[in-house]
């Protein structure tokens, strides 16, 4: 069509009501929450972009599928449904459902990982890094330089550095390497893509040591469509087809349903290995629940396999992605430095750069992310040294590499006016930045400490 607006691809069709808390009410729960906003109330929020995952809206088609779910403990048709779309997806043999990414994370780690492994990844994100250092192993970041440049514009920031990836083989030697992992996007360095060669590259490696080579696919389509719109070649490909070859490059995944699953919980495990895969079921029926439902209601595996397959379409990745932008020229206007260019399924708002009154031992991206709250009720999350900081052994803190507040766009949930809110409340905070100041940490859990730690104002 000959007009420039990219109009949402629905119409909407429930909704639920918004509540205002007052400024008041806002100091009050920061206070009560020791300003850490994982601890703020869901209706102690006004625009919620603390994450991406599950708090999409689900399609009409989805909810229906809910109805229709089979609740069989064992066998249930909607387990059929779930597989056929992803074995159709991925071309992985062995399909195992999970609660969510996490659970996936931990079942194959639990199976395939030992004390004293090295797992590469291009950047593990928080949850994967956590699972794999559970077994007494090293979860190794070496995402390509530009991964770490805030300012670079590089079309695949997410590439994994396949230079580093020979060295750390060649370093710890391939029995120490149980699997090789590359994330897409890369969340945790910005939502960056990665390149379906930088792919290729990666599978080459794996085969020359014999590793087996697992993606984290949460955002798989997103990645997908940045590769249609990006590298050379993949223009006339359906987000489907360059879907199908990313998977088809891969020996199997991890998959959070809750982000490109369109869904409000779900995961699942997929891999061409049947004696992994047998070893991996045996662990699953412990925690999550017999091999067809895999701590999911037969109801949440149709909710899944449609999304699957709405996720794909042109429309809907079309406007997807660019209400992400949409939100990244707000926020850039407002001159506060992002991550460029914006990621698929948020901005990464660069504290480092923005605050630079504040060192990093003050957790610069924790104190905007807490005024942007206290400004206008709009939750993000740190992802710098809060999440990633090293305690050292005499009491400081090895600081993360960057310091990035994240702006999660949840799907299908806001319109263009919901962004334009947030986009006055970040020029607001903006124009006293440099009123604001840092936090200490007043108590902290052993890991995932982002999660429930408490500050206090320096
Ligand atoms: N891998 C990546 C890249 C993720 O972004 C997440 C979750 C997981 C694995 C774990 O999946 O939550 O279903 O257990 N990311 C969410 C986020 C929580 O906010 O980015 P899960």
């Amino acid at each position: 069509m000959p007009y420039r607006t990219i109009i949402e691809p629905f119409r909407i069709h429930s909704v639920q009501a918004i509540e205002f808390p007052s400024l008041e009410q806002r100091e009050a729960a920061l206070e009560r929450a020791g300003y850490n906003l994982f601890g703020l109330h869901g209706n102690e929020v006004i625009i919620d972009l603390l994450t991406d995952s599950g708090t999409g809206a689900m399609s009409s088609r989805q909810w229906a599928g809910m109805m229709v779910g089979d609740e069989s403990y064992a066998g249930s048709r909607s387990y059929f449904r779930f597989r056929d779309v992803i074995e159709d997806l991925t071309g992985f043999g062995e399909i195992i459902p999970a609660h969510q990414g996490r659970a996936a994370e931990k079942i194959l780690f639990a199976t395939v990982v030992n004390e004293g492994d090295v797992v590469p990844n291009n950047t593990h994100f928080d949850t994967t890094r956590a699972n794999v250092e559970y077994q007494q192993a090293e979860a190794r970041d070496i995402v390509i330089a530009e991964g770490h440049d805030p300012a670079s514009e590089f079309p695949f920031k997410g590439n994994m550095d396949v230079a580093a990836l020979e060295r750390t083989i060649e370093e710890v030697g391939r029995d120490r390497v149980p699997l090789v992992m590359v994330t897409v996007t890369n969340n945790s360095g910005g939502g960056q893509p990665v390149s379906m060669a930088n792919l290729r590259a990666v599978r080459a490696v794996c085969d020359r040591y014999d590793i087996p080579f697992f993606l984290d696919a949460c955002r798989f389509a997103e990645n997908a469509w940045f590769i249609k719109q990006r590298e050379d070649g993949y223009s006339d490909k359906t987000p489907k087809e360059i879907a199908q070859e990313m998977f088809s490059l891969a020996d199997g995944c991890t998959m959070s349903a809750k982000k490109d699953g369109l869904s409000n919980i779900g995961g699942f495990l997929g891999m061409n290995d049947p004696e992994v895969a047998q070893q991996c079921r045996n662990l699953l029926i412990l925690t999550e629940g017999f091999p067809t439902y895999g701590g999911l209601a037969g109801y949440d595996l149709e909710a899944i396999a449609q999304g699957l397959e709405e996720v794909l379409q042109e429309e809907y990745l079309h406007y997807r992605i660019r209400s992400t932008a949409y939100l990244a020229d707000k926020v850039n206007s407002a001159g506060i430095p992002i991550m460029r260019p914006p990621g698929g399924h948020a901005v990464y708002i660069d504290a480092k750069s923005f605050l630079s009154h504040i060192p990093p031992g003050q957790y610069p991206a924790q104190a905007l992310a807490v005024e942007l709250y206290r400004e206008g009720g709009v939750r993000g999350v740190e992802i710098g040294s809060v999440m990633f900081g090293r305690p050292l052994p005499d009491g400081t803190e090895e600081p993360a590499a960057m310091e990035l507040v994240r702006l999660a766009v949840p799907r299908r949930t806001y319109t263009q006016s919901h962004i334009d809110f947030v986009g006055e409340v970040v020029i607001a905070v903006a124009q006293r930045a440099e009123t604001l100041r840092g936090y200490r940490i007043t108590a902290q859990a052993p890991w995932l400490r982002h999660f429930t730690a408490r500050f206090a104002p320096v």
